[in-house]
């Protein structure tokens, strides 16, 4: 889990993964999601550097493993790889901003690699029209029913992930990009509109709403 982001897009404040929502940090929601799907064995956590035992003490109750991470995502994510134990063979990476992941997401990349994937990602078809841009010049329209946002968690057998990892230092946004550009083939599964990846102050208030209505909802079945 690459959780060493700044967040400088959130504004001024603590490191993204330190952020609150509904009175915990942001982290501890993601790591909570990972944890509720009980094919998860080892969770691996890049930190922010200076933030490595708050972080730690933070997750004491969830079993991670925690590792400072790097200047870029990918090298952060390379970090939690150097730091797996030898016997995991299948992989989830997965962005602590993307902290309400529901589980059946999580399931789906679980079960998609289990049946044989190298490579899987959650995604989900694109609701705006998209415009190819040149400066402020619209040089054409793309067409959307081909095209997918993709969220995490992505699912690697462990070896294409590694070498994928290790070919690539091109600035890639995901690590599926790192196996495409290998030549591995890479599936989808249906993902969530609750994996939205918080990234601006927006996000946060939309968090803050998907967790009162889930609270709502579980008070509700509670009665
Ligand atoms: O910046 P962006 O939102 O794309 O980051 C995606 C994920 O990568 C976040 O969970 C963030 O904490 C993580 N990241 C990281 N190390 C960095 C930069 C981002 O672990 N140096």
């Amino acid at each position: 889990m690459p959780a060493a982001g700044l967040g400088v897009r959130l504004g001024p404040g603590q490191p993204k993964a330190l952020r609150e929502l509904a009175g915990e940090p942001l982290l501890v929601h993601a790591v909570r999601s990972l944890r509720s799907v009980p094919s998860i064995g080892v969770v691996v956590v890049a930190a922010p550097a200076s933030d490595v035992e708050a972080v730690g003490r933070l997750l004491a109750a969830y079993d991670v493993v925690v590792v400072p991470g790097g200047d870029d995502r990918q090298d952060s994510v390379h970090r939690t790889l150097a730091a797996l134990p030898p016997d995991v063979d299948l992989v989830l990476v997965h962005d602590a901003a993307r902290c309400l992941t529901p589980g059946h997401v999580i399931e789906a990349v679980v079960a998609a690699l289990r049946a044989g994937a190298d490579a899987v990602v959650p995604v989900l078809p694109i609701a705006d029209t998209v415009k190819h841009v040149e400066g402020v010049r619209v040089l054409g329209t793309v067409d959307r029913a081909a095209l997918r946002a993709v969220q995490t968690p992505q699912g690697f057998r462990r070896d294409v992930l590694e070498q994928a990892h290790a070919a690539g230092r091109q600035a890639a946004t995901d690590d599926a990009s790192l196996v495409e550009v290998l030549g591995g083939t890479v599936t989808t599964v249906p993902g969530d509109d609750e994996a939205f990846k918080i990234t601006r102050p927006l996000d946060l208030l939309l968090a803050e709403a998907v967790l009162a209505a889930r609270s709502s909802r579980s008070g509700r079945h509670a009665r």
